[in-house]
């Protein structure tokens, strides 16, 4: 008799499980997306399951609400040196704050995605598992801590959490009819190609466009989409797959003792498949980043003295970890280690994330990028990044780069052409005000716009100048303010820029101005914070305090926007 689903089969057996089971709220705490993609995997799988889901941004759910929730699962990445993101902060301060209730009947979990090579490391999901642990929550799953191959252990955490709850929140083990799973496994998917499917696309131009005499090589370049179907907004990042430099694996290789030839296992999106050692060192494992985690696994290997100590050394071996790739540990100290221990030693490759320079409304099934490439040198031996090395050294005009888009909704736009905005984009942060200014001159947008750049030098550093020049000229720029660092005696950066304009940019927040910063996260960034801390306490007559809200609230009204590495 029952009227709900065309499947008589099935209707009677899923009605009792919605009037009987309790829901399952999942939450992502997401900045560029990631946390909101495994958050919809762990919900697609958890429906499969049979289970009711209510799958949410943070931003979008009702805090105070949490006292009526039975089972949380919350997907947490962490923003740059351990803040929230951005649409997560005010749930994250509510909860961590004074009146967030007592949560006895509450039994949850939580995922954390992170990066370990920051101090902080997925800081966010951390605070989230001890808050909920102190409001009298009961963990149901440990936290799990994911580093940036996060594939693997999301997954495992997904499959472990859904079995875990499976009984308790489905009255029978129906499972969902698999026309829903199949609806939202598809849902989203814009194109058909993703990180795992990424697109071969056509690496069309490669300029240099710092001097001769820079001590920085960026270069411009310009990407095909060709057919992919591919779109992106201003504010979005691409992501490109790279492989690693030969002669580099070859000297690995040969310090290591190893022909390359050994055969050794790896998953590959969750199957176990066989290479030569060579070939997943090239196109499988990173190698020029190393983290703590393997000076740490070197040290045993090794039973180096040495090494021991300064696996010890939480601070100093993060420190190190930025500054030395494997080879750089390997070299440190012998290990007698066979080629598959060595290789489960090793992170999984994974693609980066560059800030797109370019507007589609300017440049259609082109794609640019603004790239600086990683060059150091380590006891008199070149040292080159993975990615940057990729695409500066290895990679030749016609050839071909994998790459999809990874959408960021936390750096966009204001929606009204008529709204001023701020970017400050020393270096390399350049790249997605070029987008900006592309998308605001297509749409004909009457918002002003002021642009903040600095770099070393300007004769060698200036990026895109004739660029910001004609923009300059047509009255697009309302205003640039430039800082060289080196080019007097005394250092002058873009916060000391913003320092002399105080009023006037305290004046265009005022009237509503967006405020965007792109570039180095260690120091530019919070520099450039706490100098807008003091012109708004100045300028708005505020209390320290009083100053630091006003920069929340702008924050959390997404008009004060970050995209910092
Ligand atoms: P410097 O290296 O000459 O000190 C782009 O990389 C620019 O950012 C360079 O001019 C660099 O200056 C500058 N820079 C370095 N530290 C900075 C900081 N804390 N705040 C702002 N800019 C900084």
């Amino acid at each position: 008799k029952s009227e709900q689903g065309g499947n008589a089969q099935l209707a009677p057996a899923a009605a009792s499980a919605v009037v009987a089971a309790k829901t399952l709220t999942i939450l992502y705490a997401s900045q560029t997306g990631n946390a909101k993609g495994v958050a919809s995997k762990l919900a697609a799988s958890a429906k499969a399951a049979g289970i009711t889901v209510v799958l949410k941004n943070t931003a979008d759910f009702k805090a105070k609400g949490l006292k009526n929730e039975t089972h949380l699962l919350i997907v947490a990445s962490t923003n740059g040196e351990g803040e929230a993101p951005d649409d997560a902060i005010e749930f994250h301060e509510f909860l961590l704050g004074k009146k967030a209730p007592k949560l006895p009947e509450l039994k949850y979990s939580v995922l954390a995605l992170g990066d370990s090579s920051y101090e902080f490391f997925c800081q966010t999901g951390k605070d989230f598992d001890d808050r909920l642990k102190a409001l009298g929550a009961t963990q149901v799953a440990p936290r799990v801590d994911c580093d940036v191959d996060y594939d693997t252990d999301s997954e495992n955490w997904i499959s472990s959490i859904v079995d875990t709850l499976k009984d308790e929140l489905t009255q029978t083990a129906t499972t969902a009819p698999a026309a829903n799973v199949g609806a939202l496994a598809t849902a989203g998917a814009e194109s058909q190609y993703t990180k795992q499917n990424p697109y071969a696309a056509e690496f069309s131009l490669s300029q240099k466009i710092t001097g001769r005499d820079s001590a920085k090589d960026v270069r411009h370049i310009e990407i095909d989409l060709g057919e992919s179907g591919l779109t992106y907004q201003v504010g979005d990042a691409l992501g490109v797959w790279f492989e690693n430099d030969e002669t580099l694996v070859t000297n690995l290789l040969s310090e290591l003792g190893f022909s390359g030839d050994e055969k050794v296992n790896l998953k590959v999106s969750g199957e176990e498949q066989e290479f030569t050692l060579k070939n997943a060192l090239i196109s499988q494992l990173e190698i020029t980043q190393t983290a703590p985690a393997f000076i740490e696994f070197w040290a045993l290997q090794s039973k180096d003295a040495k090494l021991a100590e300064l696996a010890s050394d939480k601070n100093a071996a993060r420190e190190f970890s930025g500054e030395n790739q494997i080879i750089d540990v390997v070299k440190l100290a012998k290990a007698d280690i066979d080629a598959q221990t060595f290789v489960d030693a090793l992170r999984k490759i994974t693609p980066r994330l560059y800030s797109i320079a370019s507007a589609q409304s300017e440049v259609e099934e082109e794609v640019h990028l603004t790239v600086g490439v990683v060059n150091f040198d380590k006891n008199g031996e070149p040292r080159v990044g993975g990615a940057s090395g990729f695409l500066a050294n290895r990679l030749e005009e016609g050839q071909t780069v994998r790459v999809f888009v990874e959408h960021n909704d936390n750096f966009r736009l204001p929606q009204s052409d008529e709204t001023p905005v701020i970017m400050i984009g020393p270096g390399t942060g350049v790249a997605p005000f070029r987008a900006f200014m592309q998308e605001r001159e297509a749409r004909d947008a009457s918002g002003d716009n002021w642009m903040f750049f600095g770099d070393q030098t300007f004769t060698q550093d200036f990026l895109y100048q004739v660029e910001w020049q004609n923009y300059l000229k047509s009255g697009l720029l309302t205003k640039m303010d430039v800082a060289f660092s080196r080019d007097q005696a005394e250092k002058v950066y873009v916060q000391d820029r913003l320092k002399e304009n105080a009023s006037e940019v305290f004046a265009w927040l005022e009237r509503g101005a967006h405020l965007y910063i792109c570039g180095d996260a260690n120091r530019m960034a919070k520099d450039v914070h706490n100098t807008l801390l003091e012109i708004i306490a100045e300028h708005g007559k505020l209390s320290t305090e009083q100053a630091e809200d006003y920069l929340k609230s702008l924050r959390s009204n997404k008009r004060y926007q970050k995209d910092v590495y």
